[in-house]
């Protein structure tokens, strides 16, 4: 029943409509039950209630069409918003959680639990009409028979705590099986960013697609099936439970005495005609269970954390574009204002673990403790794994450090501010991803004549067009979509710039190019720029070099070689 709580805080009025409007068609049902009944009795005869007829008809076709659509459109609004809430906790996780587990649980949640959760509201008007029916029903079969009835209430509270033990094993079931959706599409998710890998090796594809994939597909697929067992056993006892009640009062209710054969046939009538009705409301016990595992997985994700109560006008206007993004700038705390240049920053103490895992030791970075001075040009060197890519991250603002300070012009970075903190940074990542449009840069009428400028420069003209900050493709080498990244980080203009090894990709012409025009062109403009690179042939271009080795700033910082080797 918690489902039912949390639907009513969530979108009190439509539940509430729908709620009396379900109760309506419920009374009409049963309303037309005592109309058939008084005719098989001949209590009523002719067609002197034939107009009450078509009226109930009529008002059961309206309300239940009603209390459909309006809950439809809840389900839907709200699964839109579910999900649009969902789309930000990608941005709210830290980018160290996401890195450790993956992003499968919040992949599970768009996709199976908004559509387990809007499913549930979906079946509320019909479960409501069953329940009002079934209440209704124990009504009029006490009126036929309160003998009878006591029977059914007793054989129905036998039926449901016999149900109940039986499905204590099913959450379980469920539960798992929800583990293995999750772990199912984190290995959908491997497949897809292996797919090169798996192509290019058979026997790994085998061990990938026999192993892997198949075991944890097999356990999903067995996890739901033992929870189908439980339900088709409960099922096929209920059927049975059923006809046993019917036997029952075939052949126990004469020892009630008194009981007419008229009375038994509108009796087994009217429990016929409701048994369904029953049935349903005793089952959606396991339809709330499955609910409120939806909904525990979506809490448990902090979705819920902006919406208390809403009506489904609310829904529209908290979905409406204008004020998604005002919310989302309130979320990341983007109120301050940036500092345009002349960015100084002090890090002391900074530190950050990676946990190992299994046999691994994990890392350790730092403490590290270091100034870079606004308008500096800072070189990065060290071996693989010497944590430079560590570094940069926690430099921007990506990964909070575990302890230490990182200030930004004497302003102390905290959880609060670190979102404001990162907006000061341009950064190409060795692995960064190039999106096919200028998100938040598109609208701006110089932009493309921007763009289309360094893409001749960056040559990159005869392949790559833009139009409203849309790029006419993505499709394009490594090193061509390094320099597009490098572009279009160029025209957000921050004052503070980091690039990952951008130019190992690069032919020698553009490395050049890089470390020769575009470094002392940001320098110029005055722009912090800190630069990882391997390149000794152009460390004569930095103003000051470090180096990292495990994880530690290296004892002697190498000299500033004056010529190109
Ligand atoms: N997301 C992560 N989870 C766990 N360990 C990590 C993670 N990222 C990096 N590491 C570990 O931290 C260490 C430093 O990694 P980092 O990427 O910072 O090195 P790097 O100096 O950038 O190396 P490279 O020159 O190869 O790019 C490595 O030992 C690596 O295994
Ligand atoms: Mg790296």
């Amino acid at each position: 029943m918690r489902i039912i709580r949390f639907l009513f805080r969530y979108a009190p009025g439509v539940i509430l409509l729908t709620s009396v409007i379900s109760v309506v068609t419920g009374l009409s049902t049963i309303w037309l039950l005592k109309i058939f009944n008084d005719h098989l009795r001949g209590v009523v005869d002719g067609n002197e209630d034939i107009w009450r007829f078509i009226g109930l008809c009529t008002v059961a076709a309206v309300t239940s069409f009603i209390a459909r659509v309006s809950i439809a459109k809840l389900a839907l609004w709200s699964s839109f918003d579910l999900r649009l809430q969902l789309g930000r906790q990608w941005i709210n996780t830290p980018l160290a959680e996401l890195e450790r587990e993956g992003n499968s649980k919040l992949l599970a949640a768009v996709t199976h639990d908004v559509d387990r959760l809007s499913e549930s509201m979906r079946s509320l008007p019909s479960l409501l009409v069953d329940y009002t029916v079934t209440i209704a029903a124990f009504f009029y079969l006490g009126y036929l028979s309160w003998q009878l009835l006591l029977l059914l209430v007793l054989f129905m509270l036998a039926l449901t705590l016999s149900r109940e033990l039986m499905k204590s094993g099913l959450q379980k079931h469920l539960r798992e099986a929800h583990m293995f959706a999750e772990l199912m599409l984190a290995t959908y998710n491997a497949m897809n960013a292996g797919i090169k890998e798996l192509k290019m090796n058979m026997a790994r594809w085998n061990g990938f697609y026999a192993g892997e994939l198949y075991d944890v597909s097999s356990k999903h697929r067995d996890k739901n099936y033992s929870a189908e067992l439980l339900f088709g056993v409960i099922h096929g006892y209920s059927e049975v439970a059923f006809f046993l009640f019917v036997g029952l009062m075939i052949y126990g209710a004469p020892a009630f005495g008194g009981i007419t054969n008229a009375t038994m046939i509108s009796f087994m009538v009217a429990f016929l005609y409701v048994r369904g009705n029953m049935d349903r409301v005793i089952e959606s016990a396991s339809q709330f269970a499955r609910a409120g595992i939806a909904l525990d997985n979506l809490e448990q994700l902090g979705v819920f954390k902006h919406a208390t109560s809403l009506s489904v006008a609310e829904l529209h206007s908290r979905t409406s574009r204008d004020r998604l993004a005002t919310a989302i700038a309130n979320d990341l705390n983007l109120g301050e204002r940036s500092h345009a240049s002349g960015c100084n920053i002090e890090l002391h103490g900074l530190r950050h673990t990676y946990e190992g895992i299994g046999g691994d030791h994990g890392f350790e970075f730092g403490p590290i403790d270091l100034s870079i001075r606004a308008g500096e040009l800072l070189f990065v060197t060290g071996g693989n794994g010497s944590g430079k890519t560590t570094f940069a991250k926690l430099l921007c603002g990506l990964y909070a450090p575990l302890s230490g300070d990182v200030t930004l012009n004497g302003v102390r970075v905290q959880d609060a501010n670190r979102t404001w903190y990162a907006q000061h940074f341009g950064t190409v990542f060795s692995d960064s991803y190039l999106f096919s449009k200028l998100y938040g840069a598109e609208d701006l009428p110089q932009t493309d004549q921007v763009i289309r400028g360094y893409l001749r420069e960056f040559r990159l003209d005869d392949k790559v067009q833009v139009n409203d900050g849309r790029f006419s493709t993505v499709s394009l080498s490594q090193g061509q979509r390094k320099r597009l990244a490098l572009i279009t980080t160029y025209v957000e203009d921050r004052p503070i710039y980091l690039f990952d090894e951008w130019a190992a990709d690069q032919d020698p012409e553009f490395r050049e190019f890089f470390y020769q025009r575009i470094l002392p062109e940001l320098k110029a403009k005055g722009k912090t720029v800190i630069v990882i690179s391997h390149d000794d042939r152009y460390y004569h271009v930095a103003d000051r070099i470090i180096k990292l080795e495990g994880g530690h700033l290296a004892k002697k910082i190498m000299q500033i070689e004056t010529e190109p080797g």
